[in-house]
């Protein structure tokens, strides 16, 4: 048994995380019956189903992390003012609006049109960052006139690392830096600090 699996011997093995430790020992380099024979594949799998998403954690849990640490804890995936009127009252450092790039929940609701909602909630309470979709420089400047203080990348830096390593991760920054940069001079603001919402543009009704 491995340490993952001691430490949360009460996680129920669900179908989906059956099928992806099936594809485990499907992409392991030798063929399959060798791979459950030798051993590795098998424990690879176990410490996969071991560490690989905990659905047991719920908002309980998160008095438990406050008390036992002074690090801010920000709380990623929020999406409703209600869940971030509650993690604001757990006692979080931050709220990450994110759908999780739409990988969880198919048709989910767009992070950007969230962002709103659970910054006006927030109310500068705790700094809000946003992710999911943001790729251009006016990207960022949309989710930072719609409230967010920040905004994470998640797959460009990964393009970016599998394309050219360390540089491809430098250049995807570098071209988002600047394009942030140019985007802003060319809305007439001189720095992120001049951005709100009245340098959005409303749609006219159709
Ligand atoms: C392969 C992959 C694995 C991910 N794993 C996690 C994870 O374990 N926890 C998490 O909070 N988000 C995870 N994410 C979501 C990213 O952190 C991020 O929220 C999402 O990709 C949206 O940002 P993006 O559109 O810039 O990629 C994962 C994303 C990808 C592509």
């Amino acid at each position: 048994m491995s340490a993952g699996e001691e430490e949360h011997p009460h996680i129920r093995t669900s179908l989906g995380a059956i099928g992806s430790a099936i594809e485990l020992i499907r992409s392991w380099p030798s063929r399959p019956f060798q791979a459950i024979a030798s051993g590795e594949a098998v424990a690879a799998v176990r410490r996969f189903l071991a560490i690989y998403s905990r659905p047991d954690l719920s908002w309980d849990d998160l008095p438990f992390l406050r008390e036992r640490t002074r690090l801010p804890i920000l709380l990623k995936g929020i999406l409703h003012p209600d869940d971030a009127r509650r993690a604001l009252d757990a006692g979080v450092d931050g709220i990450i609006v994110s759908n999780h790039g739409g990988r969880q929940v198919d048709g989910a609701v767009a992070a950007l049109d969230a962002l709103p909602g659970v910054a006006a909630t927030v109310d500068g309470r705790v700094p809000v960052l946003f992710d999911s979709g943001v790729r251009t420089g006016s990207d960022v400047i949309k989710a930072m006139c719609l409230g967010a203080k920040a905004v994470l990348i998640g797959r460009p830096y990964i393009y970016g690392l599998a394309l050219a390593g360390e540089r491809g991760v430098r250049e995807v920054i570098e071209n988002l830096a600047a394009e942030l940069d140019l985007t802003l001079g060319l809305a007439g603001c001189r720095s992120v600090a001049e951005l709100d919402r009245a340098v959005l543009a409303t749609a006219s009704p159709p």
